[in-house]
């Protein structure tokens, strides 16, 4: 398959692309597009066999269900059997946004797409394209993170294309994304809304609403072989370089002493040293592969750039790498929950 790449510059063309973009996704297709957290990889999601090439298109198990992305409130009636109070509350004041919500599904929504479950996830993104495309494709747009299943999430189209060349039908460019990490989710189908993913929208914005939630207790620790996260993407291995990463955690100056320490001695051994800084500490570090991933004062440009930067130390000849611990502000535990991942959840605290 060719896979066509549109950029969205001008009013007049992008809604010649979109509809051209919306025409592929009702005849079955896949395209690829922009939202305000990661692109995502989209299929009509109300047809099993749209969203089956969704699963081979990125080598992803198939009990790992979809998100279903809409453009308004009223295509929830088709798609949910139960939507409770606190869901409408979450909706008035997060929808559009990075926050995906799990309901009771209806027969409408096709167990292809919910890797088998009675429930379905279901997100409205904020982002312009997104919500042109989702109404130009029909209403009801299946779409994980448009990434090899295992890899970083895509903020830039190029990531997409690097993994995705040959696979889609079009990818939709709309230069980079917002966030930067996959939205929170909170499942709202029983008694107690429970965190699923943490994500821009943490625990406290979410209880502001709605008073007490639970978070799922494999969020910020490693999932062994026995446990069943009630998100099943939750436990699968994900975002990992190719390099072994190592997160260093504790003050700034021990931290910088000892990353710099490890340098040393891996440089020493001949091994090329990866070092994932920020603005504010990139200067001091005398060796290695030097990336700031942002600014610690700013922890949406962390978030932003966290994929892109794993991604990044994959073209280089790195064959360790020593990152700072991000877990300190209101992000930390959506930030720390991917890089963690991406270490195989190696962290030394000094
Ligand atoms: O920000 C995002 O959410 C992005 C953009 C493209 O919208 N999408 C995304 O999708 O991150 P994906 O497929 O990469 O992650 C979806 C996660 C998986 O961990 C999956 O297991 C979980 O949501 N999930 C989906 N439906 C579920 C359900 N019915 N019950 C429990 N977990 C569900
Ligand atoms: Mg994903």
């Amino acid at each position: 398959m060719k896979t066509v790449v549109y950029k969205i510059d001008n009013e007049r063309k992008n809604r010649e692309i979109i509809a051209e973009a919306g025409r592929i996704l009702q005849e079955g297709g896949l395209v690829a597009f922009p939202t305000e957290t990661v692109y995502g990889l989209g299929a009509n999601a109300l047809n099993a066999d749209a969203s089956a090439k969704i699963y081979a298109a990125k080598g992803r198990p198939s009990d790992n269900p979809l998100i279903v992305h809409i453009a308004d409130m009223k295509a929830l009636d088709n798609i949910v059997s139960e939507f409770p109070e606190k869901a409408r509350k979450l909706a008035d004041f997060f929808w559009p946004g990075p926050l995906t919500m799990i309901f009771r599904k209806t027969d409408a929504v096709p167990y292809g797409t919910t890797g088998g479950l009675d429930t379905v996830a279901v997100r409205m993104p904020n982002h312009t394209i997104a919500l042109e495309l989702i109404r130009s494709g029909g209403g009801y747009i299946a779409a994980p993170s448009a990434n090899t299943s295992g890899r970083p999430s895509p903020t830039l189209a190029e990531h997409v294309l690097e993994d995705m060349d040959g696979k889609v039908d079009m990818i939709i460019d709309g230069g980079a994304v917002g966030i930067g990490i996959e939205s929170t989710i909170i499942d709202m189908s029983g008694e107690v809304p429970v965190i699923l993913r943490p994500g821009f929208i943490n625990q406290s914005m979410i209880e502001a609403q709605i008073g007490p939630v639970q978070m799922d207790k494999t969020i910020s620790r490693q999932v062994d072989a026995t446990e069943r996260p009630k998100a099943p993407g939750m436990k699968y291995k994900h975002y990992a370089p190719r390099a072994d990463l190592t997160i260093i955690e504790g003050d700034e100056a021990a931290v910088v002493r000892t990353i710099n320490s490890y340098a040393d001695q891996y440089e020493a051994k001949g091994i090329q040293v990866g070092i994932i800084a920020t603005d504010e500490t990139a200067g001091l570090y005398q060796r290695g592969v030097v990336m700031s991933i942002g600014r610690r004062s700013d922890e949406v440009s962390i978030s932003q750039h966290l994929f892109q930067v794993l991604r990044e130390f994959d073209h280089t000849g790195v064959g360790v790498i020593f990152s700072e611990s991000f877990s300190g502000g209101e992000m930390g535990l959506a930030i720390m929950n991917r890089l963690l991942k991406a270490a195989g959840h190696k962290k030394i605290d000094v």
